[in-house]
């Protein structure tokens, strides 16, 4: 979620080149700049909130009628924070990978900011992202912790920070998968979102291919969503908004990998590319024919309305499907 290059990012420094920040003073100048973004994450986050919250008031949550037991918004308002914070977060997501598409791909040249202000955006909404990951998951566990009323103190922060935390510890319903997709996204995206602050050390190379993996970040995210979001249960609107944010990104993507911003990364013909492996040049091949298959995917999806929503019952099912378990 960071940016491809920026103009001292070759892992060297000439010697009349001003001397670059400390890897800490840089993270400290980013972390200041983000806080205007970080505000209006803010500003979405309960934005978000007052919505579901006044939803569920209302009788339309998607949330109650997949668990009736939770029609009682000042009860699970931590629930309904958490949720919120989860769609900021995706929000965010999708604009910080939209941005580093932007850069690493065929050129901001038609847009009205430059380069620079467009790496900075990335950078501060990729911390802002992990942040708004990180808040979504933390409300959950202190959802889970005001839930286990039976339990002692002790016993109900143990539960629900390792529900949260531990791969694998949740053990109910579609959480079982759909938890630790979340929690790879999450602890994927800080190491290879922060790595770009130590990529003086680590080797501007090996910064850059491991910054690609990101993309799994994002995917995961959706997948995550898609799968165990209550609000995005149904075939309705919003689970249709869902997948028509995808395109945009699939679009972007496929024209990255085609109109690449490092000459190096162009595919060109198998045999002539100076210094170019034959098994590289495939790998390339099939990233492209990969990411123009997802776009059409995505279209036949949208325009043939199976997007794997499911039917909104007439009555409250008898079972959820990722409650907490009462006793
Ligand atoms: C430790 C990692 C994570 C945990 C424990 C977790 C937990 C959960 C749970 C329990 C739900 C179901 C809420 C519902 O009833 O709708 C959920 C939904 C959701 N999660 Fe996560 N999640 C994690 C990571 C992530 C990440 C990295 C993202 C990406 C931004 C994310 C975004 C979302 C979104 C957008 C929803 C849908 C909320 C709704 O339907 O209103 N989650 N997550």
């Amino acid at each position: 979620m960071l940016p491809e290059t920026t103009p001292q990012d070759d892992g060297t420094t000439p010697p009349s080149a001003p001397r670059r920040p400390a890897d800490g003073v840089a993270l400290r100048a980013d972390l200041r700049a983000a806080l205007p973004d970080a505000s209006a994450a803010v500003m979405v986050t309960v934005a978000v909130f007052a919505f579901l919250y006044a939803r569920m008031e209302s009788g339309d949550s998607a949330t109650v009628a997949v668990m009736p037991f939770m029609d009682d918004p000042g009860t699970y308002w931590m629930y309904l924070l958490s949720q919120a914070f989860g769609w900021s977060g995706l929000l965010w997501a999708w604009g910080t990978v939209m941005l580093g598409l932007l850069l690493s791909g065929p050129g901001p040249a038609w847009l009205p900011v430059s380069r620079q202000v467009l790496e900075r955006w990335h950078r501060t909404t990729s911390l802002t992202t992990m942040a708004l990951m990180f808040a979504h998951a933390l409300m959950f566990a202190a959802e889970l912790v005001r839930y286990e009323a039976q339990l002692t103190w002790v016993e109900r922060v143990w539960v629900g920070l390792a529900d949260t935390f531990v791969p694998g510890w949740y053990d109910s319903g579609t959480g079982r998968i759909a938890i630790p997709i979340g929690q790879g996204a999450l602890y994927l995206a800080v190491p290879l979102g922060l790595l770009f602050y130590v990529r003086h050390r680590i080797g501007a190379n090996t910064w850059r291919r491991l910054h690609r993996f990101v993309i799994v970040v994002y995917v995961l995210s959706v997948w995550h969503t898609l799968l165990y979001g209550t609000n995005v249960w149904y075939g309705e609107w919003p689970r249709t908004v869902l997948w028509l944010l995808q395109l945009p990104v699939a679009a972007l993507l496929s024209l990255r990998l085609l109109r690449p911003a490092r000459r190096a990364e162009r595919l060109g013909a198998p045999r002539r590319r100076e210094g170019g492996s034959l098994p590289g040049w495939g790998v390339r091949a099939v990233g492209r024919v990969a990411a123009g298959a997802v776009l059409v995917g995505l279209l036949v999806v949208v325009a043939s309305g199976h997007d794997g929503g499911r039917e909104r019952p007439a009555e409250p099912p008898a079972t959820s499907p990722h409650a907490p378990e009462p006793e």
